[in-house]
């Protein structure tokens, strides 16, 4: 990795805004702003249960995972049409393109909404509309990942895999989300092996709030390419290394392991530890309607609680890019960008 120029403190936030980046963890329900949830809801006739967009901020106070999945499934039902997933997907890439985003991998899942009585192709195809319009609207590539409800059964997520088979060339790949503990990835090894013959790209979610073991299955037993998550990966030395040595991409959320309690400040987040360890840690938003802030948020509270500076942003962006799914020509032009903006940055 090349050594970039030091870079004064005060002059990190810029230099953090304007560095290209790709944000792989954001599952797309959970950028849905309370405005537009009063929208989608007036629009669908849906009622909501709060009187204003302030009173549903409000709400957002959490005490661990379990009690911020409640409420966002709530606000899961005023998605109703194809469009509305559209517009959703084209909010969250218009304020990732301000966040100088230059790719993404969106997450969403189909179980929450077939749950609801909508369609998969509904969500799959209002979504996947907007990645194939963000390059010419948004200046941006996007594609999409399905996760799977781990809280359901095996047997849902393999019903699952099937409704979206006929939309098969418009996910990239599968990923595992939803309340973790008591959920460990094994439950799901099946699905997963039949999700891997059938060319998806793999992810899950492990070591949010879950043990390292489920990390340690999430690599042997799923098979999974990146871990989302994974912070829970600092208790156990050896899977550190694992992680290090097999050059595992972790998806990291700061503002997220804030709001739900990971971490009691963000002074004591692991992010800088990680990458001393050599691990290819990345950061992200996850839910940014819900956890205070968009990408460019993440990176600016995490840089100034843990005084991280100009070396550590280069390598948390181009780990970004090493770890997306993009194609390697792809991926190329996109750290020719990075390198530009840090060798033109004053
Ligand atoms: N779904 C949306 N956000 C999530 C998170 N942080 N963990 C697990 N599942 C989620
Ligand atoms: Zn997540």
């Amino acid at each position: 990795m090349r050594t970039v120029k030091p870079v004064a403190a005060d002059r990190m936030p810029a230099l953090l805004r304007a560095m290209p980046k790709a944000e792989l963890h954001m599952h797309i329900e959970g950028s849905l702003e309370p405005e537009q949830m009063f929208a989608f809801a007036q629009r669908n006739g849906v009622a909501l249960k709060f009187p204003s967009a302030q009173a549903v901020r409000e709400a957002y106070v959490f005490d661990n995972l379990q009690s911020f999945l409640d409420i966002y499934h709530a606000g899961t039902l005023v998605l109703k049409t194809e469009q509305d997933f559209y517009d959703m997907a084209c909010a969250y890439l218009q304020r990732a393109q301000a966040d100088n985003v230059t790719h993404t991998e969106l997450f969403f899942d189909t179980q929450t909404h077939t749950g609801h009585g909508l369609s998969a192709e509904i969500v799959v195809n209002g979504l996947h509309r907007a990645c194939m319009d963000a390059p010419a609207k948004f200046g941006m590539t996007a594609s999409l990942i399905l996760c799977f409800l781990r809280h359901l059964s095996e047997e849902e997520a393999f019903e699952c895999l099937e409704q979206v088979q006929p939309l098969r060339d418009k996910i990239v790949g599968i990923g595992l989300a939803s309340s973790e503990v008591g959920h460990p990835p094994e439950k799901f090894a099946k699905v997963f092996a039949r999700a891997r013959q059938l060319g998806y790209r793999l992810v899950a979610h492990a070591g949010e709030e879950g043990p390292p073991a489920y990390i340690w299955s999430a690599l042997d037993v799923l098979k999974v390419e990146r871990i989302d998550h994974g912070v829970q990966s600092m208790q156990d030395k050896a899977l550190m290394q694992r992680l290090a040595q097999d050059r595992i991409p972790l998806t990291v959320c700061p503002l997220s392991n804030l709001k739900l309690c990971v971490y009691p400040s963000l002074t004591q987040h692991a992010i800088g530890r990680m990458l001393e360890a050599g691990m290819v840690a990345t950061i992200n938003s996850d839910d940014p309607a819900y956890f205070g802030g968009y990408i460019n948020e993440n990176f600016t509270q995490t840089f100034s609680a843990l005084q991280l500076g100009a070396q550590q942003a280069y390598q948390l962006a181009l780990n970004s890019f090493d770890a997306s799914f993009i194609e390697p020509s792809e991926r190329a032009r996109h750290i020719d960008k990075l390198n530009a903006v840090f060798d033109s940055f004053q």
